[in-house]
This record gives C-alpha cells, structure tokens and sequence, in this order.
C-alpha cells in the first residue's frame, strides 16, 4: 500500500477510534487544531508519564514546574521570539492562497530526490539480480544530471536562509519556476518575514492593556524560574528542570494532521551545566534521549539523527531525532546545545543577576544549558504510525491491530461475558470491579465476541478476558494475547500479577536503566 495512503488510513482511524478529532468538528473544524478523544487522551498521558518519569524520577537533579502559558511579555523580547520568530512567507495573488516560500522550494528539492528515486527503481527493475546500485548512481547520466540540479539548488536555498534574503528566496521561486497547486500560476508576490507569535490584549483598555503572547514554547518559562528553583531546591549544577505544557505557532503552512499544529504541546528540559562541559552532556543527551525512544520497542531503523547544519546564532550543536513516519524521516524531538544565552539575555533584560556559585571551582559564572524538546503530538503521531498494522488472518479476513506498547495502551485489559446472561456479566464486572484499581480496565458486552476482540485490537488493548459459564466453577477465565492471538487459561487471582508488571510505565522506565 501506498504510504500516503497508509497515512491517511491512520487519520481515518484516529477519528472512528476516538483518538483524534478535528477542533470544533460540528462547525467543520479549526485549520491546524485537534481535540483527544477518549482513547487519545490516555495515550497522549501514558506519553507524558512515560517522559514525566524517565526524566523527574529517574534523575534526582531534575525536578519540574508548571509556569503559565502568558509570561511577562519583555520575556520574548529578550529571547529573540519578538524579532527573530519569523518565518517567509509568499502570497500568490491569484489564488490568494499564502505559502511558505522555504516549504515551496524545500518541496522543490524532495521533486528532485523522488525523481531520482523512480529513476534507480526503474533500472533495479529493468537490471534485476545484476542490479548495482552504488554504481548505477554514480555512472547513470539522468541521475547524476538530477543530482547536480538538486545540489545547485539546495546549495542556493541554503546561502539564501542563512542571510534570511528575503529577495533571493522569491528569485529562487521563480527561477524555479514553482506554480501555486491551486492557480497554477507563477503569479507571487514579494517574499515578507511573519512572525509566527499569536497575541493578545491582558486587562482593560481603560488602563491601558499590554500586549502579550501565547508562548511559542514552553523553555522561557523555565529559564525565568531558574533562580527560583535553583534556591528554593538548593540545586547544584548539573541540574535540569522539566517541563510539559501547551505552546502556540501560528503556521503559515499546517498539514500533515497533528504534525504541524497551531496549538500543541511541548515536553522540554533545560539542563543547566557549567560552561566548557556542555558538548560532553550534549552527547549524554543524545544518547539518553535516542535510548528513551528504542525501549518502545519499534525497532531502532525507525529513528536516525539528524545533525544541524545551520546552527541558531545561541547554539553551539543541535541535532533533531528524526522518526520514520508514514510521510518519511521527520523530526520529533530537538536537542540543543544553547550556550547561556537565554541566561544572559534575561540577566540582561530584567537587571537581575542569574550568576551561579560553583563551591566546587570558587567561581561565578551563568550556566550553559543543553535542551531537550520534544512535541507529545508528534511523539503521538510516530507511536500511531508505528503501531498501525493491518494483518491478513488465516481465514482470509483482516484484521486492523494497533500494536502499541502496553505501557502506552488507552485501556490495558477488556473483560468480555462471553454472553449477556447466566450470571456472566456480574461475574465480568466483579473482574473489572477489582482490577480497575490497578490499571485501566473496561467491560464490554456488547456484540459478538470475535467482535468485542477487533473492537479492542483496533484501539490497542494489549489484553482481553473471557468469563464463559465454567469461569462460575472453576474462577479461571481465557487471557488473549492481542498481538499472538493466543490464548490461556487462566485463574482470576492471577491476573492482576500476569497483567499489572507488562502494563506500567515501570517496565518501560526499567529499560532505561
Ligand atoms: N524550545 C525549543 C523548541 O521549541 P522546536 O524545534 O521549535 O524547539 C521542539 O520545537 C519540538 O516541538 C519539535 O521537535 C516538535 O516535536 C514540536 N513542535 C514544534 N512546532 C510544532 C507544531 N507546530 N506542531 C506540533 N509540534 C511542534
């Protein structure tokens, strides 16, 4: 199947499984926002545990907060959102539809590199077993041809988003010859900056309201509560602070579903360490963070770093964990080494001093930070992508299967009466009535029982019990496995000890160890 197709068989899913909704569905929706529905939003706080407690409780320098969405807003001034948050933008005048003149000519590049990938596809095919790739690539003259055209071109995008010239984006458009897919003109405009900060209005006009923001991030919130967490929880550097909270963008382009949003949510970590050390816990980082996202379980092919080229004037390093969705590697999370340049920059703008005292070197000094951000949405969206399996069963029929980890499983255990009649259902509910306590565990009677099973393959649920009219003699019910299918027989006073260890964030946070 194709993966777009696979794509959107995953949206379609989200939507009929109660993962996701559009915003606002009844008045047909809210461009770039989505609500969690029932099962969504248990995946989506399995996700923040999971984060939560790999980083708060397995690390004793990190502690966390919970600053507000609105923050002073002289804030994003001295972070640089005020001035720098900005990204280019294109109207074309026929349609009036606006792009992001990057995303036009990035998309541009990708037509080269497809391109150049039907082209190897066509002559593994036409070649077969005597097919060299390696060689073909670097002897077809199509290829190379396309190859240097793609070079050319991403050589000229990249000299024009390091200078921000605004002049040779649209020239690059043009000479491109890009077309707007609705008009189909090449009608555009200049090239302007949009800052992508939303903005609001914070007491009454009478008074004079001040302009604020909703924060495009979560980290000023943490960078401005330094010195409050660092005395009051007497921190010694190296010491993080975590944090999850929701962050605003208005995108100019938004799509892929939940991968690009106006409203989302962030997981960051800033890791305050002393200048000179940043580039050894940078690397640390890297691979605690890379190690947090293996132990689902997806198979490490689905990840790879991608390092930045080109480094934001604070940082020093920065690469993005890249995940293998269904639209190709896109990133997940950011890790970056940001110098103490948020530091400073409150230290400079607010006139407070932000130094810190090192007992261990005598010295003053504002530390350096390594951040790592990570979006629950798009952490949400891999784990979807990853888990989405449709299997061809022996007697012919599919079967649609969510293969998520157990630890992030909406509902880890459904009890199903085999009928609706002679004592089953009380006896179900008495099940649920004991084991709901430990994890989350539901009662479905409703259907057939092959029924009841798809049912909770399709929104992940790693086990299912039976309670039939022997359950009444002899207190064992049938366990199903959902991924093997399998099935066992086995006592009720043994469930809570087979299930509960399989199903807690602990077994996750104990392969991280
Ligand atoms: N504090 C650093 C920071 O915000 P970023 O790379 O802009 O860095 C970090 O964002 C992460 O937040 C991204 O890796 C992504 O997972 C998520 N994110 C950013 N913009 C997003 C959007 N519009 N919709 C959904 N997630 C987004």
């Amino acid at each position: 199947m194709a993966q777009e197709d696979v794509f959107k068989k995953i949206v379609a899913h989200c939507k009929e499984y109660g993962f996701v909704f559009p915003s606002s569905d009844i008045y047909d929706g809210l461009a770039a926002v989505y609500d969690y529905g029932q099962n969504g939003v248990e995946l989506k706080n399995n996700i923040k545990q999971y984060w939560w407690q790999s980083m708060v409780l397995l690390h004793d320098n990190i502690v966390g907060i919970d600053s507000a969405i609105f923050m002073h807003p002289t804030i994003w001034k001295a972070s640089g959102h005020v001035d720098a948050f900005n990204d280019p933008l294109i109207d074309n005048r026929d349609s009036k539809k606006r792009y992001r003149a990057d995303v036009l000519i990035e998309d541009e590049i990708a037509k080269y590199d497809d391109k150049i990938e039907k082209e190897v596809a066509k002559a593994a095919k036409r070649f077969k077993e005597n097919f060299d790739e390696a060689k073909y690539r670097a002897t077809s003259p199509k290829v190379l041809e396309l190859q240097e055209k793609r070079d050319a071109l991403h050589t000229r995008y990249s000299a024009a988003m390091n200078a921000m010239d605004l002049n040779e984006l649209r020239q690059i458009i043009l000479d491109e010859e890009i077309v707007c897919p609705i008009s189909g003109t090449r009608n555009w405009t200049e090239v302007r900056q949009f800052n992508l900060m939303f903005s609001t209005e914070m007491g009454s006009t009478a008074d004079g309201a001040m302009k604020v923001y909703l924060r495009p991030e979560t980290a000023q919130g943490i960078f401005v509560n330094y010195l409050n967490v660092q005395k009051t929880g007497r921190m010694k550097v190296p010491f993080g602070i975590a944090q999850i909270g929701k962050a605003f963008r208005n995108e100019i382009v938004a799509r892929q579903f939940i991968f690009r949003m106006r409203e989302f949510e962030q997981m960051e970590m800033q890791f305050f360490v002393r200048p000179g050390t940043e580039m050894e816990w940078f690397s640390k980082w890297k691979e605690t963070r890379m190690k947090w996202h293996q132990a689902l379980g997806f198979g490490a092919d689905h990840y790879r770093f991608h390092d930045h080229e080109k480094l934001a004037h604070y940082a020093n390093a920065a690469t993005d964990v890249e995940f293998l969705m269904p639209f190709g590697f896109k990133e997940v999370e950011g890790i970056h080494s940001r110098t103490n340049f948020d530091l400073s920059q409150h230290e400079k703008y607010s006139g407070k001093s932000i130094k810190y005292f090192d007992p261990e070197t005598n010295e003053s000094y504002t530390p350096y930070v390594i951040e790592t951000s990570i979006g629950v949405d798009r952490m949400f969206l891999s784990v979807m992508s990853a888990a989405y399996t449709e299997e061809q069963l022996e007697n012919g029929e599919t079967r649609v299967v969510l293969k998520l980890p157990a630890a992030l499983a909406p509902v880890k255990l459904a009890v199903l009466p085999l009928v609706k009649k002679d004592g089953l259902p009380e006896k179900a509910r008495e099940i649920v009535n004991d084991l709901k306590f430990h994890f989350n565990t539901i009662y479905d009677e409703k259907d057939s029982i092959g029924k009841r099973y798809r049912r909770q393959d399709a929104v992940g649920t790693p086990y299912c019990v039976t309670v039939d009219h022997d359950t009444l003699n002899d207190n064992c019910v049938t366990l199903r496995n959902r991924d093997t299918m399998q099935q066992e027989r086995v006592a009720i006073s043994e469930l809570n000890s087979i299930i509960a260890d399989r199903v807690s964030i602990t077994s996750l946070l104990k392969k991280l160890q």
